[in-house]
């Protein structure tokens, strides 16, 4: 089988990719980088069966050779990624969708369409069936999310309908995991890096809000099992254990052993009351549901969180601990670290009003190496997804 996974190198993608490939499956990832990283995905680049193509969605979906399966994850996702990129979200929902979908019909391929239980705004009903047709505000400030996810359903099911293309939908609940970013601004990274930093947790309102949250591998084998089948309408995918915003920051605070206090803030604009997911759909049609307790993913979350962000916690940034970071981050054709490849030359730390800057000095052996940009990108990335770094600047050095 080969797949492609539109927003592969994303949070959910890159899982998705990784997933499909242990599968045997062959993956080609496309992505534009607007919310997602390269090192996302540098683990895959040795992998045979797997290529990379950096493409907007908006533009084009193009692939040559043969395509057995679309998963369209392209989409800012994260409430802070889509109040940034407003117009790009509601143009990855309606042209994204659209290049996607003409794709999976020239190539006569099933196309599962990532959706989201945002399509049920401010629900009504709890907790949220398939049938539920939502409480949207059209002109709310999440509605750019929202309703281009709502306008990304009504033109997937049409392709089902009357262009013969072979539909799935996944309205997929709050998923959380490793690679999400530090500063998304999503609940779990928020609440951990606080937390691991003894820093004051943000709770929204009184925190009795509730969400549902699902480990990343559970959501990944039920977009697997529901691509697989031959379901064509909607179904939620997520974990129903509901737990308010309150407790949610308790656990965290327990688990990593925090002094965290926890201190409250008024609740933005829009915000859900509850969400929680019927899934009897995804049990009773796909056999699916989470496995993965919610303390068991929070464990390997914080646990990952920890190896990432900056080394040494929330203490000053060093030129010691910039290199320690950049271990993470490979020759995609080798396969080695760029430290052990001796390619950082030096590390310039400056402070700035809003943060720090960090210039580094790389050296390459080839200066057409192919993959310099990417490399150069990985770099700047890693670094900047280090609190408090406002810019990292890569200077090659030949
Ligand atoms: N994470 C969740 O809890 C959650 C919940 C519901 C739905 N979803 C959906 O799952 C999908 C993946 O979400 P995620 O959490 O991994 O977010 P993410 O931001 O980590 O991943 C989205 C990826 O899509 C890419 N992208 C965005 N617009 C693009 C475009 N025009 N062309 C090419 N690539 C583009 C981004 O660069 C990024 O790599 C999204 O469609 C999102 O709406 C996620």
């Amino acid at each position: 089988m080969r797949a492609l996974v539109t927003g592969g190198a994303g949070f959910i993608g890159s899982h998705l990719c990784e997933f499909l490939l242990k599968n045997g499956w062959q993956v080609v990832c496309l992505d534009n980088f607007i919310t997602g990283r390269p090192s996302n995905v540098s683990q895959l680049q040795n992998n045979p069966g797997f290529m990379f193509t950096e493409q907007d969605a908006i533009k084009r979906v193009d692939v040559s050779g043969s395509v057995d399966y679309v998963f369209h994850l392209a989409s800012p996702a994260s409430p802070v990624d889509y109040l940034t990129f407003p117009v790009q979200t509601l143009e990855a929902g309606a042209m994204g969708t659209r290049n996607a979908l003409e794709l999976a019909k020239d190539k006569k391929a099933v196309l599962l369409l990532a959706s989201t239980s945002e399509v049920y705004g401010d629900p009504l009903v709890h907790p949220q069936k398939e049938e539920y047709w939502g409480n949207v505000n059209p002109v709310g400030l999440r509605s750019v999310y929202d309703e281009a996810k709502r306008f990304a359903e009504a033109l997937t099911t049409e392709y089902g309908r009357s262009q013969g293309v072979s539909i799935r939908i996944a309205r997929i609940f709050n998923t959380f995991g490793t690679r999400m970013r530090l500063n998304d601004g999503r609940v779990v990274p928020n609440f951990i890096y606080q937390a691991l930093n003894n820093e004051p947790i943000t709770v929204y309102g009184d925190g009795s809000q509730t969400r549902s949250f699902c480990y990343v591998d559970d959501l990944v084998q039920g977009l697997y099992k529901l691509a697989l089948s031959d379901f064509r309408e909607p179904v939620n995918l997520g974990n129903p254990v509901e737990m308010s915003v309150l407790n949610f920051a308790k656990l965290i605070i327990k688990i990593t052993g925090s002094r965290s206090e926890i201190i409250y803030r008024p609740l933005p604009a829009d915000d859900p009351r509850q969400r929680q997911p019927d899934i009897t759909k995804a049990k009773n049609i796909l056999q699916w549901e989470p496995k993965i307790g919610i303390e068991d993913g929070l464990a390997r979350t914080i646990a990952w969180f920890k190896m990432h962000m900056k080394p040494g916690g929330a203490g000053p940034l060093t030129k010691e601990s910039v290199i320690e970071a950049l271990r993470d981050v490979t020759d995609p054709e080798l396969g080695i670290s760029v430290v052990d490849l001796e390619l950082i030359k030096d590390v310039e730390i400056q402070k700035q009003e809003k943060g720090e800057l960090v210039k580094i000095k790389m050296t390459l052996t080839t200066p057409n190496c192919p993959l310099l940009g990417y490399m150069v990108q990985s770099v700047k990335e890693r670094i900047e997804g280090i609190p408090g770094v406002v810019s990292a600047d890569v200077e090659l050095i030949f």
